[in-house]
């Protein structure tokens, strides 16, 4: 199984705004660590935690929208006594001043955080009224960073109005070989206004799999340290210098040491970029 080692030292990139570095690769909630009460789930979600940190990850995603993976996060990263290493990234998700601030108290006791590393508003649901909050908050200590997201480009012109400004610290976005769509525009967007990109769905939601099942790697991605499909995707996103991190999905130890590992090594310039995406479009 190809891996990244303890010893590899990961990819970081600085968060535009501060100038605070994180791991390129970090790791996503959706579905994954839905998992209370399901204790042979919990476990593989324990061993998935603990191989992100023992890697040198840090960046979790969660949001309230995913069932119980705030509660599995936080119980997990306290057990493991690992909390204060992680950068710890949720989602507010529902209308109304009072109903944010309630969520997202809810959720600060769920991940077990006093703080927020990075406080997002999920699919722009109310997203004037949750930032109104959020400026307030990050004034107040309570959050350190503020986004938006979105996980579909019929909302990257939304998520382009919000972080013209230059006030938002974050913009979580889907990018991917299979949905490309927000290298058009809004990444270089990101770039100007200096905002972090966090990229969801870095596998469609692993749609991107079926497409290669069988099929070899070519034997030119070993010139960019490509030892699996999923570190050749990644390793295409990362290729693009607006890209802050990718937070794959998964609750497989195995998978996330795999993902790490795009965060090492070499990673594409542009006509390679160029080549992978040929390549993967001729699949
Ligand atoms: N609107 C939003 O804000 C929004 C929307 C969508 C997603 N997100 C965030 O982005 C994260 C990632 O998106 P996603 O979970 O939808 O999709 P994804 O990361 O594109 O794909 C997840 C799928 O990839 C598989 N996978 C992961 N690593 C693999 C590996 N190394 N080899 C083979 N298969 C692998 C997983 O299977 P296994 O489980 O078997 O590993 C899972 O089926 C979410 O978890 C969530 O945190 C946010």
């Amino acid at each position: 199984m190809p891996a990244v080692r303890a010893a590899d030292r990961l990819l970081e990139r600085p968060i535009p705004r501060s100038g605070e570095a994180i791991p390129a690769v970090g790791l996503g909630t959706w579905q994954a660590f839905d998992v209370a009460g399901n204790a042979a789930e919990m476990a593989q979600a324990r061993e998935a935690l603990r191989a992100l940190v023992d890697l040198g990850g840090r960046v979790v995603d969660s949001s309230p929208m995913y069932g119980s993976a705030e509660s599995v996060c936080g119980a997990l990263a306290a057990e493991l006594g690992i909390g204060p290493k992680l950068f710890v990234a949720t989602k507010v998700w529902t209308s109304g001043t009072q109903a944010g601030i309630r969520q997202m108290e809810d959720s600060m006791r769920k991940l077990r955080v006093e703080r927020l590393d990075l406080m997002q508003v999920h699919n722009l649901v109310d997203a004037r009224t949750h930032l109104a909050t959020l400026r307030e908050w990050k004034k107040a200590g309570r959050v350190r960073y503020v986004g938006v997201t979105h996980y579909h480009v019929g909302a990257h012109g939304d998520l382009e109005k919000f972080i013209k400004p230059g006030d938002i610290d974050f913009v979580q976005v889907n990018y991917s070989l299979a949905e490309p769509q927000a290298d058009r525009r809004l990444l270089a967007i990101a770039a100007e206004t200096r905002t972090a990109v966090i990229v969801n769905r870095p596998f469609a939601e692993g749609a991107m799999f079926g497409r290669v099942k069988g099929k070899p790697l070519p034997a030119w991605a070993g010139e960019i340290g490509c030892a699996s499909w999923a570190q050749f995707f990644l390793k295409w996103i990362l290729g693009h210098p607006a890209v802050t991190c990718a937070i794959p999905g998964t609750r497989n130890a195995m998978h996330v040491a795999d993902n790490l590992g795009a965060a090492s090594g070499p990673l594409p310039d542009e006509a390679m970029r160029k080549r992978m995406a040929a390549h993967f479009e001729s699949l």
